[in-house]
């Protein structure tokens, strides 16, 4: 299965939190040379480097709400702006509310560039809550990991570099309920925003993430965003 690039294509990961998008962009980047843009993880990042910006989102992310859209913007944007994004990026977790969605239109048009796609991965409610109680993370941000779907190889620890695995800060089941109802208020609508504008594809998240993998590839080899090095 698969193997090619994608050039110069920009996608968005959407859906609900747990729904698996960290997971697919991390096969997508190693299938296709994409580069990843999380702002989840550009934020915990910034928490972890004690920055200004990580100083004022952690009190947002730690309740579960969203931080506000234009220090979130920013980071986007100024990420989107450097050499390497130039080839084409996946964003995950951006934008997550109508007004980012706007200033994302608006930036690439300005720069002569456009979204191509948005992938919308459908999951169920209790998905995300077996997905988000049972995911693991290295403190390195090496991996993701779940205690069944995809545990490491040996408990507890990262396969990569050995450290102890955690349950992140916002994974804790008070702060999941209120994700999920964020999500609901301010991200869901993003939906028939996409649609509307013909750019949305549907996925199924409840499949394994391979299963997973190989709906979005034969989606991507349809529209003809892939240079297959096979052939
Ligand atoms: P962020 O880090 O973006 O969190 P999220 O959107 O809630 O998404 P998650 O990272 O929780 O889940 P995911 O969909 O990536 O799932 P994963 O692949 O890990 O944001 C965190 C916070 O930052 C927000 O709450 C907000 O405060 C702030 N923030 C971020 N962006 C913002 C923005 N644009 N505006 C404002 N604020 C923002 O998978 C989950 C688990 O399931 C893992 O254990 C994994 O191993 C497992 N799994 C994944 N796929 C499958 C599968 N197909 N089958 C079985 N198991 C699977």
């Amino acid at each position: 299965m698969s193997s090619g690039s994608i050039k110069n294509i920009n996608i968005v990961l959407l859906g609900a939190p747990g729904a698996g998008k960290g997971t697919q962009a991390e096969i997508l980047v190693n299938e296709y040379g994409l580069l990843h843009v999380s702002t989840g993880d550009m934020l915990r990042s910034a928490i972890k480097e004690g920055t200004e910006t990580g100083l004022k989102a952690r009190e947002y992310m730690d309740r579960g709400e969203l931080v506000p859209d234009e220090v979130v913007c920013s980071l986007v944007m100024d990420r989107m702006s450097r050499e390497d994004a130039e080839g084409g990026v996946i964003l995950d977790g951006f934008p997550r509310t109508r007004n980012q969605a706007e200033v994302l239109d608006a930036s690439l048009k300005a720069e002569e560039r456009k979204l191509d796609k948005v992938l919308y991965v459908a999951v169920s409610d209790d998905v995300v809550i077996e997905r988000l109680s049972g995911r693991r993370v290295c403190p390195n941000n090496c991996k993701v990991y779940h205690v069944t779907n995809m545990p490491p190889e040996k408990e507890g620890v990262c396969d990569v570099c050995g450290e102890k695995l955690l349950l992140r800060e916002d994974d804790k089941p008070e702060t999941v309920k209120n994700r999920l109802e964020v999500y609901k208020k301010s991200t869901r609508d993003l939906v028939d925003y996409y649609r509307d504008k013909g750019l949305l594809a549907e996925v199924n998240g409840d499949l394994e993430a391979r299963k997973l993998f190989e709906e979005i590839d034969a989606l991507f080899r349809a529209e003809g965003f892939i240079d297959d090095d096979t052939q």
